[in-house]
């Protein structure tokens, strides 16, 4: 049985005691999330992830929005997963249709940073997604296919278990312009299809997310598909009301 999983990307929002004024109030819906079997976190920038994990329930996931793969050197502007680590933080959002857009994120780069979180026993949620000109071409599947194997080559079963995978079409992220539910569905099998055929049976244990403009109002259906096992929510997980609202619509 997966278990649901609600995650907030806040992507380059909030400053630090914004985040922590948030931290601070999610508090009762972490235990709520809890209480009712459901992950609840929010992904941070690298400024504020001390401040939420030290403020947020324990109960809160606490994820990263990117981590380096090598353990230090030169690399100016980077983060190691050490540095994560000395906080607690095992949770990192991989290849992200933003950072592959702007910060040339290519899957073997996605592969070699899951690799070294794998290896470091934390939890990637590795991103996945085609352009509009690929939807428009028809090329959903062999854009996400090709993304899937070629970000998760060499890991092994054992290696996939903890793996979280979100599918997110990048012409609906932060556009207001929703996949439909059965795009949502069909897409999240699919990537559980390919998951299956490279790792076998324990695909079925992988949660594979859906995220795109996700709101309170919509986060029900694409959760009521079978094989959506979650959301990972921007817009709609800045404000401590919309995150509260999404949490209690799926409960
Ligand atoms: P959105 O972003 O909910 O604002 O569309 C989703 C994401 O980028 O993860």
């Amino acid at each position: 049985m997966r278990r649901k999983l609600l995650l907030g990307n806040w992507k380059m929002n909030k400053t630090s005691a914004e985040a922590k004024e948030f931290a601070l109030q999610s508090r009762p819906l972490a235990e709520k999330a809890k209480l009712n079997n459901i992950d609840l976190g929010v992904a941070p920038t690298n400024l504020s992830l001390a401040t939420v994990k030290e403020n947020a329930s324990k109960d809160m996931i606490v994820s990263a929005q990117n981590v380096h793969f090598k353990e230090s050197g030169a690399f100016t502007g980077e983060v190691s997963i050490p540095m994560l680590k000395e906080f607690n933080i095992d949770w990192v959002l991989i290849g992200h249709s933003e950072r592959r857009a702007y910060d040339n994120e290519t899957n073997e780069k996605c592969n070699l940073k899951i690799k070294a979180l794998i290896a470091n026993d934390m939890v990637p949620v590795y991103c996945v997604g085609e352009t509009l000109d690929e939807f428009d071409a028809g090329k959903t599947k062999d854009v996400v296919g090709k993304q899937v194997r070629e970000g998760l080559k060499d890991l092994t079963k054992d290696d996939v278990k903890k793996l979280v995978v979100a599918y997110e079409p990048v012409w609906s992220i932060g556009t207001g312009k929703n996949a439909s539910t059965d795009i949502a569905q069909d897409v999240c099998k699919f990537v559980r299809d390919v998951l299956k055929e490279l790792f076998g049976e324990v695909a079925d244990e992988i949660r594979v997310l859906y995220g795109g403009s996700v709101k309170p109002d919509n986060i029900k259906a694409y959760l009521s598909c079978k094989d959506v096992d979650g959301a990972l929510v921007g817009g709609a997980s800045l404000k401590i009301d919309s995150y509260e609202a999404l949490l209690n619509n799926i409960l």
